[in-house]
């Protein structure tokens, strides 16, 4: 089956939908998105993805490409039109085409760019990867200054990921100053007897969907849950470690660095905070 997508207004099979040499995403990465993750053919979250696409838009002071109710009838009709059971939906918007190069943003009235498109992932809240866990290594933190706007400027994330991928390791675990910032796509956490330690929030970490609903759904778990900063050092002592974002839910850590984290298997605070996040949020979906 040909994946249909969606550019300006239109469906589209995927070899027909282009967008233009001079669109700002392409020459400056002038662009945010947002990946919304679907279970039972159905948005998990939607509603933090679209309060968040709109705080990275107005950071940047880019208009909204639409209304929410079109943006939910897009991704609602993509998955329709590509049949997704299980995957995600990526959506990005740029602040479009001004027909030419120029540092200088253009008029504000200029028409954004929008473009969407399915990932079709049958076994996404089945990952093999959830029963095993992911290996990390550090990197340093070479990213910009404001990594709290979700924009399309992933090149050294990108890059991080391939010296995971060349230390023969899932994914690498940013440091600031020795302390743990946030994973190449995902949000960090350790596990200390019944606490969960994350980085707080600030322009130094993706504000993320799903670490405001597993920090929501611990609390009621009666976890205790601290927002602070935390080195590699102390994350290779705690007794777990994880990494949440749309993509993996709640994904275990079992080893930093080539140090085992606790058994050196996932441990029962990350998969119980799993099915509760996998449960919880396929109640809510819409
Ligand atoms: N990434 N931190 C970073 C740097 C991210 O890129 C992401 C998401 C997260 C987690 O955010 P959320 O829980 O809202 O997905 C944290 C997406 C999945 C991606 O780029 O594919």
């Amino acid at each position: 089956m040909t994946r249909t997508v969606f550019v300006n207004g239109h469906y589209l099979p995927e070899d027909q939908a282009t967008v233009s040499i001079f669109d700002r995403g392409f020459l400056m990465a002038d662009g945010v998105y947002e990946v919304t993750s679907v279970l039972d053919g159905k948005l998990i979250d939607f509603d933090g993805h679209i309060k968040r696409l709109h705080r990275s838009l107005s950071e940047l002071d880019m208009a909204a490409p639409c209304s929410d109710d079109d943006l939910i009838a897009i991704h609602r009709e993509l998955v329709r039109l590509n049949q997704i059971d299980q995957g995600m939906i990526y959506l990005q918007v740029t602040r479009g085409n001004p027909g030419d190069r120029s540092f200088v943003f253009p008029a504000a009235d200029l028409a954004p760019t929008i473009v969407a498109f399915t990932q079709n992932i049958p076994n996404l809240a089945d990952a093999p990867a959830a029963k095993t866990g992911f290996k990390v290594i550090s990197v340093p933190d070479m990213r910009w200054g404001r990594v709290d706007i979700k924009t399309t400027q992933l090149l050294y994330p990108s890059m991080a990921k391939m010296m995971a991928k060349k230390a023969g390791v899932d994914d690498s675990w940013f440091t600031e100053n020795d302390t743990v910032t946030e994973g190449t796509s995902n949000n960090a956490y350790i596990v200390k007897g019944n606490r969960i330690i994350t980085r707080q929030l600030s322009t130094d970490i993706l504000h993320g969907i799903t670490r405001a609903a597993v920090l929501r759904f611990a609390a009621e778990a009666q976890f205790e849950v601290e927002e602070r900063p935390f080195t590699i050092s102390e994350a290779q002592d705690a007794d777990e470690a994880f990494s949440t974002a749309a993509s993996i839910f709640v994904m275990p850590v079992v080893e930093i660095d080539g140090k085992p984290v606790g058994s050196g298997k996932p441990g029962p605070v990350a998969t119980r905070l799993r099915e509760i996040y996998l449960d919880e949020m396929r109640r809510a979906a819409v």
